[in-house]
């Protein structure tokens, strides 16, 4: 075609487009088609000024608000869609309503892979492995006709008994960075939108609508938002969820320091702020304060408000309905300035995640064989062997003949804890079906619960039938060559809404693994929980210690490949467990008094703490045995290369498989800084690597650090700070075993 022909039509284009301009935008296809802000080839902030210029300000408000329990507000004049949400992070749970709702168990169900709780998924330390489990539930969102995944969840585990340790990547902000970073790289990808949460610092569920806590901005900037940071600028995030508390007297919702100062300005994100569900106290200091979309919105919030559980629990919204928020611009307390920068990085989202071509992101699948594969090693790599006296494990299926499967968490699936992040699949498996299935007719499987679960059957809560369950697992125990006893918790027990109320197990599990222990001395113990449990009453005497966490509907596959040998054990604790409760760093402020609760350890969060202020925990941080061994050797600091004028320190560390089994092992980096102006921890974790090796295989892995790795944050000058000065690089198989050391000069 000649440029002579081109003339013609474009000019009759151009006709068509004035004209669609005076017709409504709903009159012909072809006109919507051609306005520029539905032009994909054109640059999202084009497109976003555009789609505002043609929006009433009543369109505008109407977008600030959320239209039901789990979708936003669509305008249809201009083909905005509604945004449907779902949670998550561990699946796609059911839309439907509130969890109280959903969970129960008569409720309908919106089947879906359970993928392992995060703290199991971050016991991987597979940051790969994490990112195709995000793709996967992104997949599964779409299938289900949503486009929104409420997580991941990357707040801090800071007390061991907060009800949503499980959900969230351990106490590391570096290591929860990174694999916040790789859930929403996944998610992203798939054109489905994540939400990272929840800004900031909800890290006890003790009156999280009402509670203030007081952190100091150097913890803040620290350990509590680098996750975020990192989100932002590594993963350009497209949402971030606000969190239900106040932080240092404003809640969450209204917090202009977390929202504008440092979530807007300092780390430059460019998409929306959402609250968490009912989480909205005022209109106009809300909007101002950079909060974008409320949720959740229109009649289910109305019969939300009206419950008395809703007031006595403390959650409040609808305060940024159309008609709030119109009065306020009216009043001259909220500018049209604020509201097209609210409306206008919801649009962004729309446009970047392809929801303004197609008001649903087409393709997906749900619970496939390859998306229970992704679950089922999440499931597997996140087991840590704690202990594993005189090689009782993997225990030979040659040599074995029978085996007692016993306790509350032995027959029954527990996949997750409760909340907002319980998935309910289609089947799950329980260690006891899981070690059935691996053995087959081979071995001779017993079981029995051993103590009902406390609080979820009366029948087995009195003195009598306590003392036949109990008889009945020493019985079948005896007669066994292997126990193996699954104990902790379950989503009634260890769940959002409530903390944990104490670290001991619950009722009678110890005095049931003393008794087995007793009836047969090759017992494994289990744990299956997601919060750390007092071990005291029994560790001494128990041969060998597993954590398998919550581990979704693969849990009892998992744990039978570990038992066996089948996948050589490879988590590494992503949290310290500490001796006791009162050991841990925030338990001294720990509820609060009078709503109020002082961080008062600052930056010394986990082995930060333990390590610094040498309290010697139960198992540190980092820590996990394997069946086979790993030799560290050569630290290197092998080149200085730049990102732009940024220099990055390259490290070298050859790791070697001294044992008889392949396996993986995860090299920890970690700096010490001895020389700055200020306090700092003995060290913190910089770098890891996760690596498989044949039997005498070796590999030199490589970890880049950058002037971040060595850096502060200064509470005089409000700034990140590096003190020029010899820095020691520690590399490890846990932040207590420390193998190589050697001392790099940085910023001279
Ligand atoms: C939780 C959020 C969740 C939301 C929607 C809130 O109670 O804190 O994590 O996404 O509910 O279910």
């Amino acid at each position: 075609m000649t440029h002579h022909n081109l003339r013609v039509p474009i000019t009759f284009l151009s006709l068509l487009f004035a004209l669609a301009l005076q017709l409504p935008s709903q009159t012909t296809q072809t006109a919507t088609d051609n306005l520029p802000y539905k032009d994909a080839s054109l640059p999202v902030d084009q497109r976003v000024s555009d789609l505002l210029k043609r929006m009433t300000l009543e369109e505008k408000a109407t977008m600030l608000a959320g239209s039901g329990w789990m979708e936003s507000a669509p305008i249809p004049r201009l083909g905005i869609p509604a945004i449907k949400m779902a949670d998550g992070p561990l699946g796609v749970r059911s839309w439907m309503g509130s969890s109280a709702i959903t969970n129960a168990a008569n409720a309908p169900k919106i089947t879906s892979t359970s993928f392992p709780s995060g703290v199991a998924m971050a016991a991987t330390w597979n940051t790969d492995l994490v990112q195709r489990e995000g793709q996967a539930i992104a997949q599964e969102t779409k299938a289900l006709g949503r486009d929104m995944i409420l997580g991941p969840t990357v707040n801090i585990n800071r007390i061991p008994l907060w009800g949503r340790n499980f959900e969230g990547y351990g106490e590391d902000p570096y290591l929860a960075a990174q694999l916040g970073v790789a859930y929403i790289k996944g998610v992203q990808g798939e054109g489905v939108i994540p939400s990272v949460k929840h800004f900031a610092a909800n890290n006890e569920e003790f009156e999280r609508h009402r509670l203030d806590e007081k952190i100091d901005e150097r913890a803040l900037h620290e350990i509590y938002l680098p996750a975020f940071k990192a989100a932002v600028q590594q993963a350009d995030v497209w949402t971030v969820m606000s969190a239900y508390e106040k932080v240092n007297g404003k809640y969450c919702a209204e917090n202009d320091y977390l929202l504008t100062d440092i979530l807007k300005n300092e780390f430059g994100f460019k998409g929306f702020v959402i609250s968490d569900w009912a989480s909205t106290y005022s209109t106009a200091p809300t909007v101002n304060a950079g909060m974008d979309l409320e949720m959740p919105g229109g009649p289910p919030l109305h019969a939300m408000l009206k419950r008395p559980q809703t007031i006595m629990s403390g959650n409040s919204g609808g305060w940024l309905e159309a008609d709030k928020v119109l009065a306020e611009i009216k009043a001259g307390h909220i500018t049209e300035a604020t509201i097209d920068d609210n409306v206008g990085r919801i649009l962004r989202v729309l446009i970047l995640s392809g929801l303004m071509e197609h008001p649903h992101s087409p393709g997906g699948e749900v619970d496939t064989p390859e998306q229970r594969k992704i679950a089922l090693e999440g499931a597997t790599e996140g087991i840590v062997l704690l202990k594993n006296q005189n090689s009782l494990l993997p225990l030979d299926p040659v040599k074995i003949h029978s085996i007692a499967v016993i306790g509350p968490d032995a027959l029954v699936a527990r996949t997750g804890g409760g909340g907002s992040s319980l998935v309910r699949p289609d089947h799950a498996i329980s260690p006891l079906e899981g070690i059935q299935k691996r053995v087959g007719s081979a071995i001779q499987v017993t079981s029995a619960p051993g103590v009902g679960m406390e609080g979820e059957d009366a029948t087995h809560d009195t003195p009598e039938a306590r003392a036949a369950d109990l008889k009945q697992a020493t019985d079948i125990a005896s007669k066994a060559d292997v126990a193996i006893i699954v104990v902790g918790r379950y989503n009634k027990n260890e769940s959002e809404g409530f903390d944990v109320k104490t670290m001991d197990l619950p009722a009678g599990q110890d005095e049931l693994i003393q008794a087995v222990e007793k009836a047969n001395p090759h017992t494994v113990v289990v744990l299956n929980t997601g919060d750390p449990v007092t071990m005291s009453k029994w560790l001494d005497t128990t041969p060998a210690l597993l954590d398998m966490w919550y581990g979704g509907q693969e849990g009892g596959n998992a744990i039978a490949a570990i038992l066996f040998g089948d996948a050589n054990p490879s988590g590494k604790l992503p949290v310290s467990l500490p001796r006791k409760f009162e050991d841990s760093p925030g338990a001294k402020t720990y509820p609060g008094q009078n709503l109020h609760t002082d961080y008062a350890e600052g930056i010394y969060v986990g082995y930060r703490y333990y390590d610094t202020k040498n309290v010697e925990p139960q198992f540190p941080f980092g820590f996990g045995l394997s069946y086979t061994t790993f030799e560290y050797s050569d630290l290197k600091l092998a080149r200085i290369t730049f990102a732009g004028k940024n220099p990055i320190w390259n490290f070298t560390i050859n790791v070697r498989n001294t044992g008889q089994r392949s396996g993986a092992d995860v090299v920890q980096l970690y700096v010490h800084d001895g020389h700055s102006k200020i306090d700092r921890p003995a060290h913190e974790l910089k770098g890891f690597s996760r690596v498989e090796l044949n039997p005498g295989e070796s590999k030199t892995i490589e970890l880049q650090l950058d002037n971040s790795a060595f850096q502060y944050w200064s509470p005089t000058t409000k700034q990140w700070t590096l003190d020029p000065g010899t820095f020691e690089i520690q590399v490890g198989a846990s932040s207590r075993d420390i193998r190589l050391k050697a001392p790099v000069q940085i910023g001279r």
